[in-house]
């Protein structure tokens, strides 16, 4: 088997923090750059929901719906997020987010003929309980994906949420046993604001998936993530 046909079997989990939704351009510049990894190497991407998420969610709770329903809020719009993702990237996807880890890697597994491109797959929301970190780390376990990228807002995994904390200390390495205790300290209602949910965390620490957490500020930061270079959190 020559490289490029190794490369192209390489499964690779990308999840997008809500922040590249908020605007056409933003979302124009990833959807580049996941068609130019859509060449090499299969592509599930799980889009996050973002400040319109929190938002609606805060609304909810104001009037009086409990944190379930609040979360399925958050996955509606995780689902609106994915939609404006397949606009942009056009006939390099499957024209609909999936709703369902089966179902993902059933479309996925249709794609068996040589030199046939695989379609870029986009989920957003799952079920309740949990937040988009989890959904792909749950995928990436089940599709066996070589890596999980988790790109976010911040440049990776900190001691403390260094938006509110500027001493917090950054960790370029991490062991998945360190991500599940610093995760565990973490409230997962509807719409918090963290790095890695707790779920995420413990899924991560069972399946030894390579997780690298990276800073979504410039989405080239993901070609360099793929191909080994990043200035982000490496999940041990
Ligand atoms: P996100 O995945 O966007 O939360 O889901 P996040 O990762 O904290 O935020 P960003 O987008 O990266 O900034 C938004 C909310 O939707 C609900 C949760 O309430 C979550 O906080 N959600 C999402 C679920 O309940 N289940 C899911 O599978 C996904």
């Amino acid at each position: 088997m020559n490289k490029l046909s190794v490369r192209k079997i390489m499964k690779v989990v990308i999840s997008l923090g809500g922040f590249f939704f908020a605007n056409a351009e933003s979302i124009k510049k990833v959807a580049e750059v996941l068609k130019e990894l859509a060449r090499s190497y299969n592509l599930y991407i799980v889009t996050g929901g973002g400040e319109t998420a929190r938002e609606c969610i805060k609304i909810a709770r104001d009037l009086g719906a409990n944190e379930t329903t609040c979360d399925y809020i958050g996955i509606d719009l995780t689902r609106v997020n994915a939609k404006l993702l397949i606009s942009a990237l056009k006939d390099a996807v499957y024209p609909e987010p999936f709703c369902d880890y089966k179902e993902v890697a059933e479309a996925k597994a249709e794609v068996k003929g040589e030199g046939e491109e695989a379609k870029i797959a986009v989920i957003g929301g799952v079920s309740p309980g949990y937040t988009t970190d989890a959904v792909a780390a749950i995928l990436a376990e089940y599709v066996d994906a070589n890596l999980f990228i988790d790109v976010t807002s911040v440049d990776g995994v900190y001691d403390a949420d260094p938006r509110i904390y500027p001493d917090a200390r950054k960790y370029d390495k991490l062991t998945a046993k360190e991500l599940v205790v610093l995760t565990s300290r973490e409230e997962l209602k509807a719409g918090s604001r963290i790095v890695i949910d707790p779920v995420a965390a413990k899924i991560i620490e069972r399946s030894g998936i390579k997780t690298i957490v990276i800073d979504g500020s410039d989405p080239r930061n993901i070609l360099d993530a793929v191909h080994g270079k990043h200035r982000g959190t490496e999940i041990l």
